[in-house]
């Protein structure tokens, strides 16, 4: 345990705290949460995003008003070295280089340019920073700074990402064979219920030299370099898993719902400051009215995150699937998110008669203010992390249809651990969207509802005083300040 300098020492400025997400709207979103709530607990923090992140939060979020109400919050911007056009997190592992290689030494010019401190912000006393960069944690050795990692996927994919190496020599990847269902015996904890199908879709590459293969798997090495692990999860939700993974790294800070965590500490103080989702693209409102004229749960919300695209195709079996379930639909169909999209296909009639009866499409949406309200009885999800706490927070089941990254897993423990929903995983097939969206609104509805709302309960209770992630971050909060830099 860190050593409280002697008081004489202790410099009378708060701990000042550096947090650097990875720059994707996910992470992002997640990790301003955390910000705002070392805000409330007084500590002096600076917010790293690069240029890109900073000017479309600045144009589509309401988060510069926000964090205006804090003294004790500022934000510093680095480029990520891509140009302004480029896709970033459709090419991920070229952002994910050029941060390495270009954004490492300007993150370490920052910190030691004395540019973050002044008369009333003491030097960084510690960086707070997404686990998959790396680098954060080279440059504060090198400077002498401790690092937390925060890694914002579930806790259920991070232990999957730390056994890789164990699946890679016990030859379970790449797959021999083509059986997607056979059971995956190198995953403690897992072995019960995780098929190939189940793992990061990059494992179904059939090389282990893929990219992000090695990306990933770096996490064994990784994470225990770091003081401790912050994840956006609570212990009623993973604890079998996170039992896993403190095995290998005993100190883990589990504080989630971070969405759920700020709301209750705001409204603790009394406070009525919105905290909607930090958004990258503008949100469109006129859906809340079209929810407020639709009947109690009868509604299923259908929106697959910043970065997931469809083909043509796939839309159009989403599409038909949803009119012909006879269910109420809002739709978030991102910008530029359908590939290959032939704008002249004719839509059937009775597709374009179903939507206008029963659907709204918007371009983006409040998510979490949709998520909350009373006429949302469902929700089709591609299971992103911050997708599915905020679904299981708002005892919303779920239909997951996962696309890559930590998605599969999720999914599985969503429809076969969780029992919250259904995992629709590899297909996208009208007659089964169809048949699922039925089962979930209609026909096994209540069952679902029922369970929702169990593990809604328990997400609830971990939030208040005494509970598991409200006592998480008060030892978070106090072991920042132990590490108080002594007066230079
Ligand atoms: C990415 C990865 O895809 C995901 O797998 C990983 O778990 C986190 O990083 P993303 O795909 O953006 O995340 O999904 P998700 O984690 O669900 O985050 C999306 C965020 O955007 C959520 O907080 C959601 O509330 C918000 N959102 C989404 C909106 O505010 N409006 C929308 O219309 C859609």
């Amino acid at each position: 345990m860190l050593q409280s300098p002697s008081p004489m020492t202790r410099s009378p400025l708060p701990p000042h705290v550096l947090l650097f997400p990875l720059p994707l709207q996910g992470p992002v979103n997640s990790m301003l949460k955390l910000a705002e709530l070392l805000c409330l607990a007084d500590l002096h923090i600076t917010f790293v995003v690069t240029d890109y992140i900073n000017s479309r939060l600045q144009r589509h979020s309401n988060f510069q008003s926000r964090f205006d109400h804090y003294p004790n919050f500022q934000i510093k911007t680095v480029s990520d070295g891509l140009p302004e056009d480029h896709p970033r997190g459709d090419r991920f592992i070229e952002l994910f280089d050029s941060l390495r290689r270009k954004t490492k030494p300007l993150f370490k010019e920052m910190l030691s340019s004395g540019c973050l401190e002044s008369d009333s912000r003491r030097r960084v006393s510690c960086i707070v920073a997404d686990g998959i960069l790396g680098f954060t944690c080279d440059v504060g050795n090198e400077l002498g700074i401790p690092v937390f990692y925060v890694r914002t996927i579930s806790a259920c994919c991070l232990w999957v990402f730390f056994c890789l190496p164990k699946l890679i020599e016990a030859g379970e990847i790449p797959f021999n064979g083509d059986d997607m269902d056979e059971l995956i015996k190198s995953v403690p904890g897992m072995e019960r219920f995780l098929r190939r199908r189940d793992l990061p879709s990059f494992c179904r590459s059939g090389n282990i030299a893929d990219q992000n293969i090695l990306l990933y798997r770096t996490e064994c090495d990784e994470i225990p370099r770091a003081y401790g692990l912050i994840l956006n999860t609570f212990e009623e939700l993973e604890g079998p898993i996170l039992s896993e993974i403190r095995s290998l790294c005993p100190n883990i800070y589990t504080i989630g719902p971070l969405h759920a965590h700020l709301k209750a500490k705001l409204a603790a103080r009394g406070s009525s400051q919105p905290t909607f989702s930090n958004s990258l693209w503008e949100e469109d409102q006129t859906c809340m009215a079209w929810l407020d004229a639709q009947p109690s749960k009868s509604v299923i919300y259908v929106s697959f995150g910043s970065l997931v695209n469809i083909t043509s195709e796939q839309y159009m079996e989403f599409w038909h699937g949803l009119v012909n379930s006879g269910q109420r639909f809002l739709w978030v169909i991102r910008p530029d998110s359908i590939l290959n999209k032939d704008s002249g296909s004719r839509i059937p009639d009775e597709v374009s008669e179903g939507t206008k009866e029963r659907g709204y499409i918007v371009d983006w949406a409040p998510q979490e203010e949709v998520l909350a309200h009373p006429s949302v009885g469902g929700f089709l999800t591609h299971s992103g992390w911050n997708s599915t706490l905020e679904s299981v927070f708002e005892g919303l089941p779920m239909i997951c249809w996962p696309y890559f990254l930590d998605q599969q897993v999720n999914s599985r423990f969503v429809g076969n651990v969780w029992n919250l929903g259904l995992d629709m995983k590899d297909t996208s097939d009208r007659n089964l969207v169809e048949k699922m969206v039925r089962d979930l609104m209609e026909v096994r509805k209540e069952e679902f509802l029922q369970r929702a709302d169990q593990m809604a309960k328990s997400a609830k209770r971990c939030l208040v005083e005494g509970g598991s992630s409200y006592n998480s971050f008060e030892r978070l909060v106090k072991d920042i300040e132990s590490m108080d830099a002594p007066v230079s």
